[in-house]
């Protein structure tokens, strides 16, 4: 408690280390999994507020980061928002199998998700979320010239706000089949995957 009136900081750490070190039981991993994802989706400063998206372009890995849009515990999926003509949209496009990497480096865990990726583009899905989003992260979509593409120079590309849902918005959804948890720890690492073809029941797996 002390710590809690002295140093916020380090009391952080310590309720995060403490938190997933109390999880004995695979069925907590999971739910705590899941609760992870609700504040990466709310908090803009947590380490689940991002991810690691990989995909592939035939035989080749790609990776990049993305911003975790939003999630869905009953359904397993989680959810980011990118513009249509990015490459990763067509590498989903010839191959949806994803994988997903969270890292929150204050509680040690390393989340892993695979996935199926679906593509939604235009649709009342979008709608709804365009229509929650700011004008500035709207603006992104507007943008004159296709992302990745060469240009001369940076000032070359500008964004011109309409008001309608632009064509390039599109909704990522990830419907997960495998993931995987690992926690660090001085005491032993812990590792626990959960397959959707077992109803998600963990089965720890030596880390
Ligand atoms: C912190 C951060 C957040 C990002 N969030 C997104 C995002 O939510 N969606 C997205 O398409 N790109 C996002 N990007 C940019 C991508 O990492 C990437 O550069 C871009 O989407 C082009 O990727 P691609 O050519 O592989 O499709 C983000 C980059 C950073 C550094």
């Amino acid at each position: 408690m002390i710590l809690v009136l002295f140093n916020s900081h380090k009391n952080d750490k310590i309720i995060s280390m403490n938190n997933t070190q109390n999880l004995s039981k695979t069925s907590e991993i999971y739910e705590n999994i899941w609760v992870c994802m609700d504040k990466g989706v709310n908090d803009r400063l947590s380490d689940y507020h991002t991810f690691s998206l990989s995909t592939s372009c035939k035989m080749i890995p790609e990776i990049r980061t993305v911003v975790l849009r939003g999630c869905d515990r009953e359904k397993q999926r989680i959810i980011f928002h990118t513009n249509n003509l990015t490459k990763k949209v067509n590498e989903i496009q010839d191959n949806p199998n994803v994988g997903a990497l969270f890292y929150d480096k204050k509680a040690k865990v390393q989340i892993r998700f695979n996935g199926i990726a679906v593509i939604n583009n235009g649709d009342e899905y979008c709608k709804n979320r365009w229509n929650k989003m700011s004008s500035q992260s709207q603006e992104c979509y507007y943008q004159n010239v296709a992302p990745g593409k060469d240009i001369q120079y940076p000032e070359i590309v500008k964004n011109q706000l309409e008001n309608k849902l632009s064509k390039n918005f599109t909704v990522i959804t990830i419907n997960i089949h495998r993931i995987e948890w690992l926690y660090l720890s001085s005491t032993g690492h812990t590792r626990v995957k959960f397959l959707k073809d077992k109803k998600f029941s963990g089965q720890w797996i030596a880390p």
